[in-house]
């Protein structure tokens, strides 16, 4: 049996499952490329987050959450998700796009040197960036956001784009208010 909790996220679920928006970017395997609008409103989403995490305690199942939300929500991008720190390295955790690289070494790529940095990287171009680790060839420009608990890396937000340039403070900026919403239920 249903808990009521789980009711109700299932029924947000199909409300948004039926959206014109919705069905607009659902991905299929020939799709990787979310198409929503590029402008999105970030307090909105936030507050759809919030509506799809609270209630649930399990880390995978809230990231794996957050990411198919942003894959659907976000326009222009071709990978979305997380990075967590295990032992010392970022180690892949639920995500949306192709297969990826299962770990990352600290300092390595642009991951790794945002996890070192624990500051948030834009990256206009990443065929500019030394070190930049491709795992998917289309990838042009990346947004990577280190994900802090008093003090300490929990791990990392990484999106990818298609675009040169996709990404500005504007994202940055909404996207850290994104983790800030999943940070308590992680
Ligand atoms: N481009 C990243 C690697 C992760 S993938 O983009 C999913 C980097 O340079 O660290």
């Amino acid at each position: 049996m249903q808990s009521s909790n789980s009711q109700s996220i299932s029924q947000r679920l199909k409300a948004m499952a039926d959206s014109d928006r919705h069905s607009r970017n659902a991905a299929t395997k020939e799709d990787t490329v979310a198409k929503a609008p590029l402008s999105v409103d970030y307090q909105q989403l936030s507050q759809q987050l919030s509506g799809l995490i609270n209630g649930e305690k399990d880390r995978v199942a809230n990231l794996a959450n957050c990411s198919a939300l942003l894959w659907q929500e976000l326009g222009n991008i071709n990978w979305v998700g997380f990075y967590l720190l295990k032992r010392n390295k970022l180690v892949l955790g639920p995500f949306q796009g192709k297969p990826a690289c299962s770990r990352i070494e600290l300092g390595a790529g642009v991951c790794g040197t945002a996890a070192q940095m624990l500051k948030t990287i834009i990256v206009a171009d990443v065929h500019q960036f030394p070190g930049h680790i491709a795992c998917d060839l289309a990838s042009k420009s990346e947004i990577v956001l280190p994900i802090i608990n008093e003090g300490k890396l929990v791990g990392l937000l990484d999106i990818d784009s298609p675009e040169t340039d996709r990404f500005d403070h504007h994202d940055q900026q909404g996207l850290e208010l994104i983790i800030q919403t999943l940070l308590p239920h992680i």
